[in-house]
């Protein structure tokens, strides 16, 4: 049976290549992968080492590393490498789901087991009978449903809510967390007896600032893939390179992923990419004499903005006159500059 994604939140938008387990042979020189993973720095060798010995047991592991740094691709190249890759993988982001119905989403209710209750449904853990089931975010967990889960993982049975059968389900678990679970079990009631049996195998995904050499390959990758995708040949400017090498990537592969993926869509030939610290603030327009060019894919309120300031800058911040060039009112011009001044912490600034 082929994978299921019950829980959306914790699989990348969009399919991304990785997921459809697409191959580029060959386009990335250097580039070296494992199941769905990509990269080829040392900590990710290491990575691979590791999945491929776990992935021989039936251990429960617990995936330790920050937001986007591929923990659900370990998860499910585990998953892939293992005695169980013909049965379900299913994710569950345990974050997402309100903490009353936690326990019926796990292992099910039975019909009438508490209000809204109409129908009796089954749980993740026997959806996931025979396969693997991947637990997001485990430390937002309450502890009394942490106490109920590490039952289940010990004996391998459980009762669905509101129910007296024993229900036995042969579920490999898998967990993830991006907090450190030695700090989660003092602050956030992650449970010591829980953790010790999720981290059996504790497997580090890196964060990509580790990972100096694949931030480029990883790049060339997701731009070859969407070359592929979209039938075209288009490549990095020398700069995006530069900008590649210096960001340090903070929301890791996702960010990398994503920021790829937009810069390939604005791009006609040669890619840009611009410095995610310069992007995030607008660019200057260009003034020349009377005349302002305005950048391609400044916001309209910026925009807005820009041209306000500049007409009052030419106009020797004669309000009044730049409010007639401009074909608003004095009143209306105030209100605007009164804003940008707000905005930016100073009282009408360009005066
Ligand atoms: N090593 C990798 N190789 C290829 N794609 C990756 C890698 N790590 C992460 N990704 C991609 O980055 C995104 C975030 O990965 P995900 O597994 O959801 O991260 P996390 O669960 O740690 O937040 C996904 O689109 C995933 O496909
Ligand atoms: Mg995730």
């Amino acid at each position: 049976m082929a994978s299921i994604d019950l829980d959306s939140p914790t699989v990348a938008p969009g399919g991304g290549p990785a997921q459809t387990k697409q191959r580029i042979p060959g386009e990335v020189a250097g580039l070296r992968s494992y199941g769905l993973l990509y990269g080829s720095s040392p900590v990710m060798l290491e990575l691979y080492e590791q999945i491929e010995r776990v992935a021989a047991t039936d251990a429960t592991a617990l995936i330790i590393g920050e937001s986007g740094t591929g923990k659900e691709l370990v998860a499910r190249t585990i998953h892939d490498q293992s005695a169980r890759r013909d049965a379900p993988f299913i994710a569950v982001n345990c974050g997402a789901i309100p903490d009353e119905l936690i326990e019926a989403e796990l292992f099910g209710h039975e019909k009438g087991s508490f209000t809204g209750a109409v129908q009796g449904r089954i749980g993740y853990f026997e959806h996931a009978n025979g396969g693997t089931l991947f637990l997001d975010e485990i430390t937002e967990m309450a502890p009394v449903r942490q106490v109920k889960l590490l039952r289940a993982l010990e004996t391998g049975t459980f009762f669905r809510v509101g129910g007296s059968e024993l229900i036995r389900a042969d579920v490999r678990v898998i967990a993830a967390t991006n907090r450190d679970p030695v700090v989660a079990m003092k602050e956030n009631g992650l449970r010591e007896d829980l953790m010790y049996r999720l981290a059996v195998f504790p497997l580090r995904a890196p964060p990509l600032r580790e990972r100096e050499n694949d931030r480029e390959l990883l790049a060339h990758y997701f731009l070859a893939s969407m070359n592929q995708q979209e039938g075209t040949g288009k490549t990095f400017s020398k700069r995006a390179i530069e900008t590649l090498r210096t960001w340090s990537w903070p929301g890791n592969v996702r960010e990398l992923k994503n920021a790829v993926y937009r810069a390939f869509i604005l791009a006609e030939k040669t890619v840009e990419l611009p410095h995610p610290h310069l992007a995030s603030r607008v660019r200057k327009p260009v003034t020349q004499g009377d005349a302002m060019s305005v950048w391609i894919g400044t916001p309209l309120a910026d925009a807005q903005k820009q041209i306000i300031l500049g007409t009052l800058k030419y106009c020797g911040g004669d309000k009044r006159r730049a409010a007639k060039a401009l074909g608003v009112s004095l009143k209306t011009l105030y209100n605007r500059l009164g804003t940008y001044g707000s905005e930016n912490g100073v009282e009408e600034e360009n005066e």
